[in-house]
Order: structure tokens, then C-alpha cells, then sequence
């Protein structure tokens, strides 16, 4: 066994050991490190993640992901401890609005409601009516059965939710710097060298890219998609990581990524973080009561939707 490969197999048992101390659940989002990926108890997207954090009876989650992901398990199981190995793995996206840019917003559009992007933080939650994902935002739009919505922050996801909807779509300009690194010529390139491949991007990428697709999925989705599909090639039109999860549960298939899309919040976690966590249970995710209620309202609403 290489040293590295050695490393690895040591941190994965001292980590199997706390998790078992602590009775932590590890959830793991589609874009971490293989070896993150590998520890997990459930690997999955973001609407995945919220629903097994709010299932679980784990006394602790230890969430190997983003920032707001984290965020979104304390909301919804409160009572748990919820543990970010890397408390500076943030959404730079989420950072592009805030409950007083969000405010100003709604003042400009009174009585419209809110669709806010589960890519956002707590306090911008809390000023929000209801949340959505990737994988259940035109959903979510239709059960507001409202003449126009105000959708925060990913301008991106907006558009491509308003191509599906008679709802009027009022979008912040927000957009996720990894997903907009995706260019057309990078998939081109890629479509031009595998001519039979199937081509899926996440709702994330501009438009331009999207259109160049043959399906638009969450990560879960892709997750679905690849499993079933007849294609023996397909183009992976987000972020690098997501093609580890597909080619172990595919390795017949061949995944092609786009290198310069990586997310470098995604790839924080490391092993030897997620055992300090474990080990020292720190650091936690905590929200101001007044701030989390308002917010539980908004994600909570969002999983009602089916
Ligand atoms: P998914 O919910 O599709 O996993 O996407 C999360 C995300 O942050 C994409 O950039
Ligand atoms: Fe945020 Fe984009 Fe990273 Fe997802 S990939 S966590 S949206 S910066």
C-alpha cells in the first residue's frame, strides 16, 4: 500500500471508531474528495441532504459539504449537533445577497414572494417565503401558484426555472463563480471527441451551456441519469468532483469533466478535519433563535412541496 493510501486507511479507522463513540452521522455532499466521499454514511445532493438530516435519529451530523449545507441540518434538527470540519468552507454564490440586500429587494416588489435557493444563508432564509434545490426548484415556483416570484441568488437557476414556468421569475444576479468557469468551447470540445456521448449540466451553468445539453440536473440527478443511461460516454457540465461518485457506480462507463470547474470550498474537507471535528466536536453550527425560526419556516416548506 502506497504511504498515502496507508494515511487514508488509518484516518477512515479513527473516524469509524468516533462515529461510532459519538453515534455521528456523516453526510457527505457529490463534490467532496473521493476519500470524503468513501466515509460516508449518505452521499447525495443538497435536497438529498436536507431530507436525511431531517430524518435521522444520529445524535450528531457531522455535514461534509458547504457552509449553508451545514446551516440547513442544524435549521431542520435542531436539537442535534451539527459539525462543519472546515467552518471557512462558505458558497461564495450564497455571499452574494443578504437579508438586508434581500429587504431592499422585497421593497422594490411589495407583495411578491420569495423563492430563495437553499445556496443561501440562514438570514437570508429567514427573510424568505420558501426555499428550493436544484432538483425541486420549477416545483416549488408552481406550488406558489403566484403571478411573479422573486428568486434569490442565482440568476443562472432563475432563467432556467422561468424556460419551465408562466410564473414571472424576478431574478438577483447572483451566480456561482465555479459553474460560470464552464465554457462553451470546453464543451464543444468535448461533444466534438466523444460525438455518441450524452451531455448533462447542472441548472447552475449559464444558460449558453445549458442549451448545449441534453439533460439539465441536479446532482442527484446525474447521479440517476448516469445509472440508467444507455450512453457509454457522457460529458459531466459541473463540478469536477461529481464524476468520482459516477464512474465507481459506473466503471464501464467513461465520465468526461471540465477541469476548471472546481469548486475550492467543496474540496476543504479533508479526513484528517472530519476526525478533529469528531474528536473535539467542534466546530459546531449555531443560529440565533429568532433568525432559525423564520428560516426552519422557509426550508421546511420547500420539503413539503413533493
Ligand atoms: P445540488 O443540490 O444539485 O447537489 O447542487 C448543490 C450545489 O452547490 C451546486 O453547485
Ligand atoms: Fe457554491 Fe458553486 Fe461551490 Fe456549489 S459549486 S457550493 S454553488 S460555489
Amino acid at each position: 500500500m502506497s504511504s498515502e493510501n496507508e494515511q487514508i486507511a488509518q484516518m477512515t479507522e479513527k473516524i469509524n471508531r468516533l462515529r461510532q463513540e459519538r453515534q455521528a452521522i456523516i453526510l457527505v455532499h457529490n463534490y467532496q474528495i473521493p476519500e470524503v466521499q468513501d466515509i460516508a454514511d449518505f452521499l447525495g445532493d443538497s435536497l438529498e441532504l436536507s431530507r436525511m438530516a431531517a430524518e435521522t435519529d444520529a445524535e450528531v451530523i457531522v455535514f461534509c459539504g458547504v457552509h449553508f449545507m451545514a446551516e440547513t441540518a442544524k435549521l431542520l434538527s435542531p436539537d442535534k449537533t451539527v459539525l462543519l470540519p472546515d467552518p471557512t468552507a462558505g458558497c461564495p454564490m450564497a455571499d452574494m445577497i443578504d437579508a438586508e440586500k434581500l429587504r431592499r429587494f422585497k421593497a422594490e416588489h411589495p407583495g411578491v414572494p420569495v423563492v430563495a435557493y437553499v445556496n443561501t444563508t440562514a438570514e437570508t432564509k429567514a427573510e424568505s417565503d420558501i426555499c428550493c434545490t436544484s432538483a425541486n426548484a420549477v416545483e416549488v415556483v408552481a406550488s406558489l401558484k403566484a403571478e411573479q416570484i422573486l428568486f434569490v441568488p442565482d440568476c443562472h437557476l432563475a432563467s432556467w426555472v422561468q424556460e419551465r414556468t408562466d410564473t414571472e421569475v424576478i431574478a438577483w444576479q447572483g451566480y456561482c463563480p465555479t459553474h460560470q468557469r464552464i465554457s462553451p468551447d470546453a464543451v464543444r470540445k468535448a461533444q466534438q471527441q466523444y460525438p455518441d456521448a450524452a451531455t448533462i449540466v447542472h441548472p447552475e451553468a449559464p444558460k449558453e451551456i445549458r442549451d448545449m445539453a441534453d439533460e439539465v440536473l441536479s446532482t442527484g440527478g446525474m447521479v440517476r441519469f448516469s445509472n440508467q443511461s444507455q450512453a457509454d460516454e457522457i460529458i459531466v457540465g459541473t463540478e469536477y468532483g461529481m464524476a468520482y461518485r459516477l464512474q465507481k457506480e459506473n466503471p464501464d462507463k467513461t465520465f468526461l469533466t471540465i477541469p476548471a470547474a472546481v469548486c475550492p470550498n467543496m474540496k476543504k474537507t479533508t479526513l484528517p478535519k472530519v476526525a478533529q471535528a469528531l474528536e473535539k466536536m467542534e466546530p459546531q453550527i449555531q443560529i440565533p433563535a429568532d433568525i432559525a425560526d423564520r428560516a426552519r419556516n422557509a426550508v421546511e416548506r420547500m420539503l413539503e412541496v413533493r
